[in-house]
């Protein structure tokens, strides 16, 4: 048995690149979130109200009306959210239907299917003050996925972005999880916004890896 793992031991990372390239994350999505799954355990308990804590200071310190989350998941994290305007994209039917029955009747929120193309929602979405990425980067995956998102991102912010997220490279025994150094892919290729803040979670750990990057659009 250790002779096969040594010798398996080299084709691990060629492996697992194959498991990266057969993947698609909309589909273990919507499967997740169909049988049960919820958005994680980023989003629930502790981290939940951290993560809310920080958004809530940026949205009234910047004074913040119109938002669009790019994938708002199962909708438990947005219930720690305090926004004027709420518009949640999300790749998953499922998520999606959960959250409008969650929130029904809440005149200050609304949910979109996000169908990973640009511009999304058939062109039909307006811009907003402010546009978040909260624990979604990682999960992009496929690079057309991941650069088309990014693309939307910055597209539809009329002042800010806010983005949650690991940001070194690496590829985890899970396949549905890709870090990506994604910094230095902003700076190059996405004209218009500048870094003007970061802050290091102080809840990093094996829950999460994600810190803050905080963008806000050139003068
Ligand atoms: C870990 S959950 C985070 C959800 C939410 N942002 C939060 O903080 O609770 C990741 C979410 O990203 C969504 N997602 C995955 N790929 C996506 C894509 N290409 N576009 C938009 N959302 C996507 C998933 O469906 C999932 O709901």
């Amino acid at each position: 048995m250790k002779i096969i793992s040594l010798f398996l031991c080299p084709f691990k990372g060629a492996i697992k690149k194959l498991n990266v390239i057969r993947f698609k994350s909309s589909d273990y999505w919507e499967e997740r979130y169909a049988t049960g799954g919820t958005s994680g355990v980023g989003s629930y308990g502790e981290l939940a109200t951290y993560k809310a804590g920080v958004i809530n200071a940026f949205i009234s310190a910047y004074q913040i009306r119109s938002v669009i989350e790019f994938g708002c998941g199962d909708g438990n994290q947005l219930a720690y959210y305090s926004i004027p305007e709420y518009t949640g994209l999300e790749v998953s039917k499922t998520a999606l239907k959960g959250c409008e029955e969650r929130f029904q009747g809440n005149r200050s929120k609304r949910f979109l299917l996000y169908d990973n193309t640009f511009p999304c929602v058939s062109g039909s979405l307006e811009k907003a003050d402010l546009t978040l990425s909260i624990d979604v980067l990682y999960h992009l995956v496929e690079d057309d996925v991941f650069w088309t998102y990014l693309k939307n991102l910055f597209h539809h912010s009329r002042r800010y972005v806010v983005v949650y997220s690991s940001n070194f490279d690496g590829i985890h025994d899970s396949p549905h999880q890709v870090d990506r150094r994604f910094t230095p892919l902003i700076e190059k290729n996405v004209k218009g916004f500048e870094l003007m803040r970061t802050i290091i979670n102080s809840h990093k750990g094996s829950k999460t890896m994600s810190d803050w990057y905080f963008y806000r659009k050139r003068q």
